[in-house]
C-alpha cells in the first residue's frame, strides 16, 4: 500500500525569517504522529531549518542537485552537501530549471543518480507544456522524460524515488488540471514503469503539482494513481499547506 507525500516547493521566495516563521508555522499544525510532508526550500536556508526542524515530523527536501559529485561546478550545490543538512529529497527536473536554466533530460537523470547515491531521495519532475498537450503530445513528452532517467539510473532505482506530474500549463496559473486530467497521465506513468518492474510500479509514490490549493486538493488526492502533491504558491501559507497535507 502506497503512502501519501505531501511537499511543499517554496521556489525562490522569502526570507531568512520569514522561512524560519513559516517553517514554524507548518510544525506547529502538526502532531508528533504525523509523516510524509516534506518542504523544499531555498538552499541557504536549510542549515536554519534543519535546527528547527530537528524534533519534527517535517522533513527537508531541495529544489534542485547538482549533477556531478564535487569540484569546479561554480554555483551547483552537491548531493553531499545537502545530506549534511539532513534533506531527505531533492526535485530534479522542474519544470522552471528546464525552462530558465537549460537542465536536459540528460544532466536531470545525472542529478537523480546523484541524489540517490548519496542517500537522497530524488523527485523526478515531469510534465508537458499547453502546446505539446494541445497537439496531443502529453504522453510522448513525459514519456520521454521519464526514459531518460530509466536508461540511466536503471528501473530498480525507482524503489527509492517519487515522480511528481506537474504539467507546466498548471504551474502558477491557477489552472489546475481536472482529477481525471491528472489521473489519466498518473495512470500512464505507471503502466510505463510496469512495464519494466510492475512491483515498482505498484510502490511507486507519483505525485501532482500544478496550482493544487486547499479546495481542490481533495478531489485529486483521491484518484487512484495519484499519491500526493507538490505545492508551490499554496505551501507559502502555513494554513493552506496543512489543509492540504490534512485532506489526505
Ligand atoms: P504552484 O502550486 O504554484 O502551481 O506550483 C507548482 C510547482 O511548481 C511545484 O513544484
Amino acid at each position: 500500500m502506497r503512502q501519501s507525500l505531501i511537499m511543499g516547493n517554496w521556489k525562490m521566495n522569502g526570507t531568512r525569517e520569514s522561512s524560519q516563521s513559516l517553517c514554524a508555522a507548518i510544525m506547529a499544525g502538526l502532531n508528533e504522529n504525523d509523516k510524509n510532508i516534506v518542504i523544499c526550500v531555498p538552499a541557504v536556508y536549510l542549515a536554519d531549518l534543519q535546527t528547527l526542524t530537528s524534533n519534527s515530523p517535517l522533513a527537508l527536501g531541495a529544489q534542485n542537485v547538482a549533477n556531478q559529485e564535487a569540484g569546479a561546478y561554480t554555483g551547483e550545490v552537491s548531493a553531499t552537501m545537502l545530506k549534511e543538512f539532513n534533506c531527505q529529497y531533492a526535485l530534479v527536473g522542474h519544470s522552471e530549471r528546464r525552462t530558465y536554466y537549460g537542465d536536459t533530460d540528460e544532466s536531470v537523470a545525472e542529478r537523480f543518480c546523484q541524489a540517490q547515491k548519496q542517500g537522497v531521495i530524488p523527485v523526478l519532475c515531469i510534465g508537458e507544456t499547453l502546446a505539446e498537450r494541445e497537439n496531443g503530445e502529453t504522453f510522448n513528452v513525459v514519456n520521454t522524460q521519464l526514459d531518460a532517467v530509466i536508461a540511466k539510473a536503471g528501473i530498480g532505482a525507482f524503489a527509492n524515488a517519487v515522480i511528481a506530474y506537474e504539467p507546466v500549463w498548471a504551474i502558477g496559473t491557477g489552472r489546475t488540471a481536472t482529477d481525471e486530467q491528472a489521473q489519466e497521465v498518473h495512470k500512464a506513468i505507471r503502466e510505463r514503469v510496469a512495464l519494466q518492474d510492475p512491483v515498482i510500479a505498484e510502490n511507486l509514490q507519483i505525485l501532482y503539482g500544478g496550482s493544487m490549493k486547499a479546495d481542490n486538493a481533495k478531489g485529486l488526492l483521491a484518484m487512484p494513481d495519484i499519491d500526493g502533491g507538490l505545492i508551490g504558491g499554496a505551501s507559502l501559507d502555513a494554513q493552506s499547506f496543512l489543509k492540504i497535507y490534512h485532506s489526505i
